[in-house]
């Protein structure tokens, strides 16, 4: 039978509790993501009214339940399985914002697709990612689920993401159908706190948090989960103006639209809707299709469709949707055969060392004063110490259900097998949370003991993600006072100390950066973090991840990023009356981008042609780099763009490409970027895109600190404002 009469045949035979079944999505308990589970859906399922189910793997009971909705329901409609596969499945790879320090479209495909294959093998069909909310508010705990501050980078990962999720066909044994999360605007939460309201301009909305899901849409995404927030006053999942307006109408997404974790029956405590039918009204007439955890539709759209609020219409719309999805994920044909067979141990081993190799990568290494790291291969004692050096279960950060904890690498298991000949002496000083600090002394003893100190610091991996939002962004508990027995005794002692900071976000600590003699930003980099920190600490990796998000020198200065705009009183040391703190830079104390590495690198000879462009140009941008350094590294380089007199202010830095380059001591070589001249429109007055003649400055450097940047001028010859 033809796709589409299949799906029109099942329609016209369905019960409205059916259709309204394959409209709803339940927990099955196996995990736990959010505050209301369902019981026991067994019946349910049999009786047609659960039609997809979240929160489940392991494909026996995948397949148990499916079973059950195959064989034993009347219409024998597959069930959709959905699960959060956010940064690996039992494999777990760095959490995304670690993932994206990397700038490797490449890398964030792999890992998404090694992500769903090993989903799938546990009989996933859905994963709700890519998050792309952009998030310049480090105090939000879900910044390190996505792409950090930046759009556009946003834009490149959600593509990455969401090819690497779905493959070319969605039907095949390992693909899953990606949700880009959460439509949109989550990241700009009020003071950075989850769930809060969120109040931006409309050209906020749609140049900074629209475009990754622009990128998502246009790479053929299967699904779109609207935020739980609302936007001036109206949620996200009742929001007829984006979701059916702009998401659908303006960017042709005819895929499903999944509500988050009980947001429909939220709409009700958000103040718009006076019972649960109404709820499920407003929902259902914006345009979302299934409705997760809430039961609104299930127990709601009878009455509103009674009293004429929702029409059959448009109910059938949202159940063939589901079904199209179903059946392009060839869940009709074969419903058992995600987890019909177990993966090799190869194919494990594999995963884990991808796992390693994209941890280290994903390492940004913030400081290395006198070139303390490598560390020497001479060293014979080295201190591990701190609450996080002996803490495998860690590693996974947020957002790791199906990993298994006891799999993972500490930093203290990935140096002992690093580094077998050497003495390693361990003391973990504290727990992350500490209220007091316990006694120095066994701390103390192994410093005097060794040769260099590795000292582990941060937060517990429940510390970010979801529900995970932090007013001090310093280290929890009594770690700082820790710490600083520590440095001060290494002082003392003339010893090195090496900082691994884990955290889901930048960290506000400047006391540490100014006396560590280098420090890593080691995000939750999964199940090999061990490892791969130990690659990058005995110099078998050189670093080179770059922070997506800007790392503030305090806690006042956010949300501080690098799209910001001029100002009409730019600082001025010397001018009192200017946008400036009397009492701190305004600039962070790590720039967007910054990153370092084993090489040292110098950038020149800026070649930018054609010097005029016209609207269908490629705008080609060359800079030599060379590595002055005593090591290898790898060089990432940025392009930004900058247009200083427009219609409308823009921001002082816009990031439109990056490149890297590996270059051994002593080489040289050439990025060459290419920027297209359609890549300048934005959004004039009017909110509509144009293109204006005139100036741009093109920039090229290491970070987004302008101090770095080589830039040359190029004039824009188009005819007038271009639309
Ligand atoms: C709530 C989260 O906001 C969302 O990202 C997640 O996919 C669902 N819970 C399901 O766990």
């Amino acid at each position: 039978m033809d796709h589409m009469s299949r799906i029109e045949t099942l329609i016209g035979s369905m019960t409205l509790a059916e259709k309204l079944g394959q409209l709803t999505m339940t927990a099955a308990g196996y995990a736990v993501t959010g505050p209301v589970i369902a019981g026991d859906s067994t019946d349910a399922i049999k009786a047609g009214t659960i039609g997809n189910l979240l929160n489940l793997f392991d494909a026996g009971h995948v397949q148990q339940l499916q079973r059950l909705a195959i064989e034993e329901s009347r219409l024998g409609i597959p069930l959709l399985i959905g699960f959060d596969v956010i940064h690996g499945h039992r494999t777990l790879f760095p959490v995304p914002l670690g993932e994206a320090a990397l700038f490797d479209p490449e890398a964030w495909g792999m890992t998404a697709r090694e992500s769903s294959h090993e989903a799938a093998a546990d009989g996933i069909a859905m994963a709700f990612a890519p998050m792309l909310d952009v998030a310049r508010d480090p105090r939000w705990g879900r910044s390190a689920e996505g792409p950090g501050e930046d759009p556009w980078l946003g834009a490149q990962i959600a593509r990455a993401k969401v090819r690497g999720i779905q493959g070319g066909d969605l039907s095949a044994p390992g693909a899953l159908a990606a949700v880009a999360k959460h439509f949109c605007a989550y990241g700009a939460v009020m003071a950075g706190r989850d769930y809060a309201s969120v109040d931006i301009s409309e050209r906020s909305v749609l140049e900074i948090h629209v475009p990754p899901f622009a990128a998502a849409l246009a790479a053929g995404v299967a699904a779109v989960m609207p935020a739980f927030t609302d936007l001036a006053g109206v949620p996200l999942t009742a929001h007829v103006g984006l979701l059916r307006g702009l998401l659908r109408e303006q960017l042709g997404f005819d895929g499903v639209i999944v509500s988050d974790y009980n947001a429909i029956a939220e709409l009700m405590r958000h103040g718009v809707a006076a019972t649960l039918a109404d709820a499920a009204a407003l929902a259902l007439k914006a345009g979302v299709d299934i409705d997760m955890m809430s039961n609104a539709y299930r127990l709601g759209l009878p009455a509103a469709l009674e009293r004429g609020s929702v029409t059959m219409t448009q109910i059938d719309a949202a159940v063939r949707r589901v079904l199209a999805l179903k059946q392009q994920l060839g869940l009709f044909e074969q419903p058992y055969r995600r987890g019909a067979a177990a993966e090799s141990a190869e194919t494990r081993a594999g995963r884990r060392r991808l796992a390693r190799s994209i941890g280290a990568r994903a390492i940004v290494m913030l400081t290395n004063r006198n070139a303390v790291l490598p560390l020497a291969g001479s060293l014979r004692r080295l201190a591990v110490i701190g609450p996080l050096a002996d803490a495998a279960a860690e590693m996974g950060g947020p957002w790791s259900l199906a990993g298994d904890p006891a799999t993972h690498v500490s930093v203290l298991a990935g140096l002992r097998a690093a580094l077998p000949g050497a003495d390693i002496l361990h003391a973990s000083g504290l727990a992350i949370r500490a209220d007091e600090l316990p006694a120095m002394q066994p701390t103390m003893d192994i410093c005097d003991a060794a040769d260099a100190i590795v000292l582990c610091l941060g937060e517990a991996a429940d510390m970010s993600g979801e529900a995970a939002c932090r007013a001090h962004l310093g280290l929890p508990g009594q770690q700082r006072a820790y710490a600083q027995g520590v440095l001060d005794r290494a002082r003392a002692l003339g010893k090195p100390v090496v900082a691994i900071l884990f955290s889901g976000r930048p960290l506000v600590v400047p006391w540490l950066i100014e006396q560590a003699d280098a420090v890593l930003a080691a995000w939750f980099l999964g199940s090999e973090a061990g490892n791969a920190i130990a690659d990058v600490l005995c110099g078998r990796v050189s670093p080179s991840g770059r922070t997506p998000m800007s790392w503030p020198r305090a806690v006042g200065q956010i949300p501080v990023f690098f799209g910001q705009r001029p100002s009409g009183r730019p600082a001025d040391g010397n001018d009192h009356y200017t946008s400036r703190y009397l009492d701190i830079p305004n600039a962070p104390l790590f720039a967007f981008g910054h990153g370092l590495t084993y090489g040292r690198f110098a950038l020149s000879n800026l070649q930018v042609t054609p010097l005029v462009a016209s609207e269908g140009d490629t705008i080609e941008v060359r800079v030599d780099i060379a590595n002055v350094g005593a090591r290898a590294g790898q060089e990432t380089v940025f392009l930004f763009t900058h247009d200083p007199i427009a219609s409308v202010a823009r921001p002082l830095l816009e990031l439109k490409g990056f490149g890297k380059i590996e270059l051994r001591p002593g080489e040289r070589g050439t990025v060459t970027l290419c920027l297209a001249v359609s890549e300048l429109r934005f959004l004039g007055p009017d909110l509509q895109p144009l293109i204006e003649p005139g100036e741009i400055e093109i920039l090229v450097g290491p970070c987004a600190e302008r101090s770095q940047l080589l830039v040359q001028p190029i004039r824009l010859r188009v005819t007038a404002a271009q639309r």
